[in-house]
């Protein structure tokens, strides 16, 4: 089977090309590298033994991407490519819209043209609205996003819905992924990210390496347990498994479906920043400052339907993750650059 994955340089969809082709399927890269570096697809080949199909071209040329899909057979797509920095979509609003929104439906164009009607989706648990109650199940309603990352996910999943009402032959998954963290166990492939990182687990790896002088903590007001956000960190390696189990389930019949890819348990910012010390055996500095906008306080998965319905099941906690997160950052001080020099 061929599977062609759109934004598969980038963090998670390198990490699901590897798992891809250690499960023998042929793996066809599309990515335009506006986020990542080709040296992550190279580990890749080298650490599964195998060689994938490189392609470098945006998502938003329907053209080139149809002639991919055709060219080279492709059976099944699974949807990575996408811009992912919250606060700078609050500021380049457009940009977000164009690159999600219209990047995704370039894509199902392209695959309507080359009749492939098979289609994996990156969605978040940034979709769901606020709520005091966890966990949450696929059925819990989705918000009005604070940020136009957010609503770019939602209004996919939107287009992905009337797609599939309209051509019930399409098979569809959304997965909503809760907060991807960690590395392959290896330590040759992980999150890159450019400029300063947004998220917890690169901003504390980068700290510990000496990359970055501190940790800003974005409140301990909350109403948690210590008063920092809780969320569910999924390592990923069980997120990028989760994506074969995907791609297997919806090959078999049409069908929409919608999957939580989290752990079911959620840490907060300060659990996070000790488990990562102490597997580390490094200080994380930290000082605690206001709350960044836009911030909830709570989000962790109930993960039973994917459980179920994928015969899936992350294998590996918090421990790992923050391990592997280490492997990657102190053997990659400077990330992929340092095999670029
Ligand atoms: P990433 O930035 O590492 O990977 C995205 C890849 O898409 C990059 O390689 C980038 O070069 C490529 N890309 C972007 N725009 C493109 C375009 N127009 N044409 C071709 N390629 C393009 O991000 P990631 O963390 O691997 O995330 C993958 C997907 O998962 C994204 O859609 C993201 O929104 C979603 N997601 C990520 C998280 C997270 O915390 N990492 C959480 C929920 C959902
Ligand atoms: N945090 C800090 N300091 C930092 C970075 C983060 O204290 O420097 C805190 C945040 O306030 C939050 C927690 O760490 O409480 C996790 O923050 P992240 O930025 O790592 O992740 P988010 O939960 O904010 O967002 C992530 C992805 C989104 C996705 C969302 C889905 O970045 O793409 O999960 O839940 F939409």
């Amino acid at each position: 089977m061929v599977m062609l994955l759109t934004g598969g340089a980038g963090y998670i969809g390198s990490h699901t090309a590897l798992v891809l082709l250690e499960a023998g399927y042929d793996v066809v890269v599309y990515d335009n590298l506006s986020n990542s570096s080709p040296e992550s697809l190279r580990r890749v080949e080298r650490l599964s033994g195998r060689s994938l199909t490189f392609i470098e071209a945006d998502i938003r040329d329907t053209a080139r991407l149809e002639q991919a899909l055709t060219e080279h057979a492709v059976d099944a797509v699974i949807h990575f490519a996408g811009l992912k920095a919250v606060g700078e979509s609050t500021e380049k609003p457009l940009a977000y819209y164009e690159n999600n929104v219209g990047g995704t439906l370039s894509l199902c164009q392209a695959m309507r043209a080359a009749d492939v009607r098979t289609l994996v989706f990156s969605s978040s648990a940034t979709v769901y609205a606020e709520s005091d109650e966890m966990p949450l199940t696929e059925a819990a309603p989705t918000g009005r996003p604070t940020n136009p990352y957010g609503s770019s996910k939602l209004m996919i999943e939107w287009i992905l819905q009337d797609l599939y009402a309209a051509n019930p032959d399409w098979s569809i998954a959304i997965l909503r992924y809760f907060n991807p963290a960690g590395a392959h166990e290896s330590g040759e492939i992980g999150e890159d990210p450019n400029g300063i990182p947004n998220n917890l687990l690169p901003y504390v790896s980068q700290v510990a390496v000496g990359r970055l002088e501190q940790l800003s903590i974005y409140g301990n007001d909350y109403a948690t347990p210590d008063g920092t956000g809780v969320r569910d960190y999924i390592h990923v390696m069980d997120l990028a498994e989760g994506h074969l189990k995907a791609a297997n389930a919806i090959a078999r019949a049409s069908g929409l479906h919608l999957w939580n890819l989290g752990t079911g348990k959620g840490y907060s910012v300060l659990e996070a920043v000790q488990a990562f010390e102490r597997v580390s055996q490094r200080p994380v500095p930290y000082r605690v400052v206001g709350r960044r906008p836009g911030d909830i306080a709570q989000c962790w998965a109930d993960p039973r339907k994917a459980e179920a319905e994928l015969d899936w099941q992350c294998s590996r906690g918090i421990d790992d993750i923050m391990a592997d997160a280490w492997r990657w950052q102190s053997h990659n001080p400077q990330g992929y650059r340092d095999s670029e020099r």
